[in-house]
This record gives structure tokens, C-alpha cells and sequence, in this order.
């Protein structure tokens, strides 16, 4: 991953949820992953939609993978005593609302920062929750999250090394969500409270996962210089150019691996077996 696992770490001291105390809190929470985890069903759509088999076969185990995770929150529900309830209205935007429009949408904007935002949230509770059975399930689904965040990284380069003029739409894409995230930290503070002794680190945190985001985005080469550099006027622009592109998108009729698949690269190299 171009953010490595230690920089996704965002230091809680000694803060803790402790059970029984923060059992309705903690299932909260559990309700966004859960919600979460099921829009990861969305890949389902990019294994038809892939540009190589080798791609589609990433997402076939993805698919499986993030149905896995599924029954993770669910037993985490169960052993917290907590039932299944719905996300919040940010959570649901930010998981289906700004799904990707096309492949580089979706392996940039869903798969390197959405699910990199998501492994830096399944840091923090690996961190904070005072109960090994719990840190075990949710350490088990983040090793997996690791290699979405990787794959989305690894093509969203490779794109960009064909289509250079591809930076201005992925940064547009994400300044979408960077935009969204102080108000999920706002409903966080004002419905969880900012007394607990790891919500009071609510604010901080979120400075720290837009501080990733953004290190990942220049990493990547989608951004260059700091968010702090792009003035309101290229911001606009930025965002505007970016729904346009998201709405003409939903016009067009992507490229399907029925259509792609007698010249893809595992064709051309006879190659049968998956590469790892
Ligand atoms: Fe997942
Ligand atoms: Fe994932």
C-alpha cells in the first residue's frame, strides 16, 4: 500500500471502549460496517465491466471476500449482544451515493481512498476495543481490506501512466468525499457526545484520516502540492468538472469483458492460471 498500515495508525493513548459500558455505542458503529460491507456487493459489477480477466478474477474473490466480512459485523453484533440497525445517511452516501462511474472512478474513488478510508477506521478499532475476540475478527477483514486498498492503488498508476489528464477527474471525484467527511465527524460529535474517552478524539481523528487521504492521493500522482494549495475558483472547477464526467458516464455504455476478452492479455500469453 503507498499508506502503510503504521501511518494509517492515529495514536489513542489509553482511550479504550470497554464492555459492557460502550455496548450500544460499539453496535452503532457496527451498524455503518455492516451497511458498508453489504454495498461491497457492488464490485459484482465491475467483474462484468473489468478491463482484463485477470482484474475480474481480483473482484470475483473480492466479492466473496467482502460477503465474508458481512458475517464478521454480524457475529461481532452477536457477541456484543447488539441487533443489526440502519447506517446513517452520510454512511449511505459515501458507500453507494458516490460509487464510480466508470473503472477509474471506482478503482481511485471506492477502492484506494474509500476503502483505505475504511482500513484507517478498522485501525482505530483494532487499537481502542477492549476485547481480544472482537480485535481478532476485525484484524482478519482488515489483512483483506489491505489488498483492495493495494489493487485500487496499483491501477489507479497504471491509468494514470496512460492518461496523465486522468489526475484532474480523480481529484475531483475525491474532493466529493473529503467534503462529506467533516459532517459525518459533526453527527458523530453531536449524537455519540465528545465526553467518551475515545470520541473525544473524534476531531482529531478526522484531521488525521484527510491527512491520509491526502498523502495517498499524491502518492498516487492524482494530486500534486496540498489540498491546502487548490484556491476555492480550482476547487469549483475540480468538483463541476468531475460531476459532469460522472453524469455523461452514466450515459455511455461501458466496455464489456464479453467485448474485451479474446484480445486480453491472459488470452494473448496462453497463460491459465491466476496470478497471485
Ligand atoms: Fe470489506
Ligand atoms: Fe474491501
Amino acid at each position: 500500500m503507498r499508506v502503510s498500515r503504521d501511518e494509517l495508525r492515529f495514536d489513542f493513548g489509553e482511550a479504550r471502549f470497554r464492555l459492557p459500558r460502550d455496548r450500544a455505542l460499539l453496535g452503532w458503529v457496527v451498524d455503518q460496517f455492516l451497511y458498508g460491507e453489504v454495498t461491497g456487493i457492488q464490485v459484482g459489477h465491475w467483474l462484468y465491466a473489468a478491463p482484463s480477466l485477470e482484474a475480474a478474477t481480483f473482484f470475483a474473490r473480492q466479492a466473496s471476500e467482502e460477503l465474508a466480512h458481512v458475517r464478521v459485523f454480524l457475529r461481532i453484533h452477536a457477541l456484543l449482544g447488539t441487533s443489526p440497525g440502519p447506517p446513517h445517511p452520510v454512511i449511505r452516501f459515501l458507500s453507494t451515493g458516490a460509487m464510480g462511474s466508470d473503472y477509474a472512478e471506482h478503482v481511485a474513488t471506492e477502492m484506494a481512498v474509500g476503502e483505505g478510508l475504511v482500513l484507517a477506521v478498522f485501525q482505530a478499532l483494532i487499537d481502542t476495543v477492549d476485547a481480544p475476540e472482537i480485535v481478532r475478527l476485525l484484524e482478519g477483514a482488515a489483512r483483506q481490506e489491505e489488498r483492495h486498498v493495494a489493487f485500487g492503488e496499483a491501477e489507479t498508476v497504471r491509468l494514470l501512466t496512460e492518461r496523465p489528464a486522468l489526475a484532474d477527474d480523480l481529484l475531483g471525484a475525491n474532493l466529493l468525499t473529503l467534503l462529506a467527511l467533516p459532517r459525518l465527524a459533526r453527527f458523530i460529535q453531536r449524537r455519540l457526545g465528545t465526553e467518551h474517552e475515545v470520541l473525544r478524539h473524534t476531531a482529531a481523528f478526522l484531521g488525521h484520516v484527510v491527512q491520509l487521504t491526502e498523502l495517498r492521493l499524491q502518492r498516487l500522482g492524482v494530486l500534486r502540492g496540498s489540498l491546502a494549495d487548490l484556491g476555492w475558483g480550482r476547487r469549483t472547477w475540480l468538483l463541476a468538472r468531475a460531476y459532469v464526467r460522472h453524469q455523461l458516464n452514466r450515459l455511455r455504455r461501458p466496455r464489456r469483458l464479453t467485448d474485451t476478452y479474446l484480445s486480453d492479455p491472459l488470452l494473448r500469453q496462453g497463460r491459465t492460471e491466476p496470478a497471485e
